[in-house]
């Protein structure tokens, strides 16, 4: 059921098709390259991406601008005590600038950091500090079709195998990332985080939550999960987070704004660290890199998170989106995850070498035939990881309606129609970073 009611609109439009194929090719067959008028619906990212409530607006009117002591900065730290029970927060321009902040402080050269799947930033985070990211998800994450609760989960079986390997005085960090991105969107339940909680104590590691889908998180806890049917997204929230010692937070997903994150601890010492990065990195600790009005958008957006309604609507959507695509056929990471849906290309495509991209050549189809973008995150975007050649289309909250949906799903039937005409693409300029290649190289057709 529907939470919300539009009250402000942008006008959106179709480019034709002759115009559609143009863009592509301008674009370098590169969908970060497109200008976003020229997008119809656009599921490149649930990031910054959504709409922000009247309340959000009119609180950013409000918005202390104060350099040191902002009314607006006491507002975020109120609502982050009482909607994820930490006292202390360190603000940052976004959720990267919190992971620099935190990861700094934490981790040093040559330490390990064991995580159940390091989102892109953490992993270039914790490599900047010269140590290594170590992934420890749980077997079921790579079943596709394996219909399981919780594929997010962390597996600590893993986790002792790189304790054993390295030694648990080199492991500083243990990271649950919440929903899990990099694992398809996958939640992760109460019981898994009190192991991962009792596994980073046996080992005297500090216990960190990556919260930037945490209210997603814990509306699947409260479906999936026994003994949670009955409780609210709220009161979830705050028992899976108050197994933490620090918190990362994007502010772009469930702070509900469009810029802004934090950092949370617990521990006194840890926070003035944290404060010190802050002043060098973000700005001085009552803003950190935010403006205050964007400060007051970010406190009340993160208690609106926790709105039942809000996100049982917004879970509703994405599983909406995932049945009517697995009914049309389209080969799917199953279940759909909280934020967004992740299509097997490399099976859509099978006459498509991986070399070939399968992936990407979806993303293009996509554009051409429907004005839709989505993202590649397979050997185009992560060369020789062996990944699955997965598209992910992320919904941005509060922003599409059914229509749109409709329109993403026939969109893919007419690709799939043709699905054996469709060739592959090969890069034809790139940056020197391969890691961050998918941002700007360009592609043509083979
Ligand atoms: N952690 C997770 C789990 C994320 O998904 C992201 C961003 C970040 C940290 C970094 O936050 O973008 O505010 O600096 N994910 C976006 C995405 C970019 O499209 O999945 P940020």
């Amino acid at each position: 059921m529907k939470a919300h009611k539009t009250k402000v609109v942008e006008r959106i439009e179709l480019p034709d098709r002759e115009a559609r194929e143009a863009n592509l090719d301008e674009a370098g067959y590169n969908v970060f390259n497109l200008n976003a008028d020229d997008v119809y619906v656009d599921l490149l990212t649930d990031s910054g991406t959504g709409a922000m409530s009247d309340e959000q607006w009119a609180a950013l009117l409000r918005g202390d601008e104060a350099y040191a002591g902002s009314e607006s900065f006491a507002e975020l730290e109120s609502a982050v005590e009482d909607v994820m029970g930490f006292e202390r927060v360190v603000p940052a321009h976004q959720g990267r600038g919190a992971e620099n902040l935190l990861y700094g402080a934490l981790v040093d050269d040559g330490d390990v950091v064991l995580n159940n799947t390091h989102f892109d930033t953490t992993r270039a985070h914790v490599a900047n500090q010269g140590a290594e990211a170590a992934d420890c998800p749980a077997e079921i994450a790579f079943d596709a079709d394996a219909d399981a609760p919780f594929k997010g989960n962390f597996s600590v079986d893993r986790a002792r195998e790189h304790v054993e390997r390295v030694g648990a005085e080199n492991v500083p960090v243990v990271v649950l990332t919440i929903t899990n991105n990099s694992a398809a969107g996958q939640p992760v339940s109460v019981a898994n985080t009190r192991d991962a909680r009792e596994f980073a104590d046996e080992i005297d590691a500090t216990f960190v939550i990556d919260a930037c889908r945490f209210a997603e998180n814990a509306y699947f806890v409260r479906e999936r999960e026994p003994g949670y049917e009955e409780a609210s997204v709220a009161s979830i929230a705050r028992e899976q987070l108050d197994y933490a010692d620090a918190l990362v937070m994007s502010g772009k997903k469930e702070g509900l704004v469009n810029a802004g994150g934090f950092v949370a601890v617990r521990d006194p010492d840890l926070f003035d660290r944290v404060k010190q990065r802050a002043i060098l990195f973000e700005g001085f600790p009552t803003y950190g890199g935010m403006a205050g009005r964007d400060l007051a958008a970010m406190a009340v957006g993160l208690r609106e998170a926790v709105d039942l309604a809000r996100v049982r609507d917004r879970i509703e959507q994405v599983r909406d989106l995932g049945e009517r695509l697995r009914d049309a056929g389209i080969p799917l990471y199953w279940p759909p995850g909280g934020h967004a849906v992740y299509v097997d290309a490399g099976e859509m495509f099978a006459h498509v070498p991986t070399e070939e991209f399968p992936g990407q050549a979806l993303v293009c189809e996509l554009y051409r035939e429907g004005g839709v973008r989505a993202v590649e995150l397979g050997e185009f975007a992560f060369p020789g990881t062996d990944r699955p050649d997965l598209v992910r289309l992320a919904l941005p909250r509060r922003t599409y309606s059914r229509e749109h949906v409709e329109h993403v799903v026939d969109t893919f039937a007419a690709v799939a129609d043709r699905a054996d005409a469709i060739s592959g693409l090969e890069v034809i300029d790139e940056p020197e970073m391969a890691e961050l290649r998918h941002f700007s190289a360009r592609l043509q057709p083979v």
